[in-house]
């Protein structure tokens, strides 16, 4: 495989970064995983535009332009003869020398990471028709979730923790209502409406959420952003969730309750086909 870093474009065996970069020791770093289906790359708008907002909030600097992005994103869809599958693309603080909390020196160049990993049946997951089961967990992440950095470890513990119980993933609850899944935004139907929590720090700005709901205003249902109960999402009549690597995806049992008919759900499964075909 040949990866993209600091502006060359070399076999991964050969891409080695300082011990002392600051992704590695403080988690000081921003990412963004956009998938490929067919050799096309999906909503590069979208995560370019949030990878920007990240970088503002965390005062990160990296200069490259849009245009250098797409060319790269292109580049490494090309050499690694990426049909489908993601792209991961991360920006560190980079080198900082010494260990120390501050951040280093202005003009300290970051440290920009990108690859590609091939899933060949990315869109045709079978996951999606039967429908995944979740657990519920408190959300024990920090506050600025809207920002998408690399401090993964509580999201990782949460889907190892569903793994030991049998299920598929986590949704976090917070204060008594649902937050986000583990890697993904959260959605229940009722009727002819999609009820899925606010844009806040308390969640992360998903790229599939705003075109999901622009594809749902647009097949006439109705869309009603606020907060869940686990229970509210227990009654509801479907559940899914939506994420850049697994589009849109059913969730049929929640802490050990059915979802509806405990099967995947007209609704669900038809937001999932208009998402992959006005995406392809
Ligand atoms: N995860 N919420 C969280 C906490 C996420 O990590 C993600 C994405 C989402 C969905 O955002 P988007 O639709 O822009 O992918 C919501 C990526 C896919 C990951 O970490 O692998």
């Amino acid at each position: 495989r040949i990866v993209y870093l600091n502006g060359e474009y070399i076999p991964e065996e050969e891409a080695k970064v300082s011990v002392f970069d600051r992704g590695f020791v403080m988690g000081d770093a921003v990412y963004e995983v956009t998938s490929v289906l067919g050799g096309k790359i999906l909503e590069f708008e979208g995560h370019m535009n949030r990878l920007g907002r990240s970088l503002a909030e965390l005062e990160m600097t990296c200069d490259l332009t849009r245009d250098e992005w797409i060319e790269i994103h292109r580049e490494l869809v090309k050499r690694n003869d990426l049909d489908e599958g993601m792209i991961y693309l991360q920006v560190s603080r980079g080198n900082a020398g010494d260990r120390d909390f501050h951040y280093p020196p202005e003009g300290t160049p970051p440290t920009v990471v990108l690859y590609t990993q091939s899933k060949p049946n990315l869109a045709d997951d079978p996951k999606a028709k039967q429908g995944i089961k979740v657990i519920s967990l408190p959300d024990l992440r920090w506050h600025r979730r809207d920002i998408k950095t690399v401090q993964l470890l509580y999201p990782s513990m949460a889907k190892m923790a569903a793994e030991k119980a049998g299920k598929n993933d986590a949704w976090f609850v917070e204060d008594g209502f649902v937050t986000e899944g583990s890697s993904n935004n959260v959605y229940i139907v009722k009727g002819n409406k999609i009820i899925t929590r606010h844009l806040s720090h308390d969640i992360l700005h998903g790229i599939t959420r705003a075109s999901l709901l622009k594809y749902a205003a647009e097949s006439q249902m109705e869309i009603e952003e606020r907060p869940f109960t686990i229970e509210e999402a227990q009654g509801a009549d479907e559940a899914f969730f939506t994420s850049a690597s697994a589009f849109v995806m059913p969730v049929v049992e929640i802490d050990g309750e059915a979802v509806g008919e405990g099967a995947v759900g007209p609704v669900a499964m038809r937001l999932r086909e208009i998402y992959l075909d006005e995406s392809r």
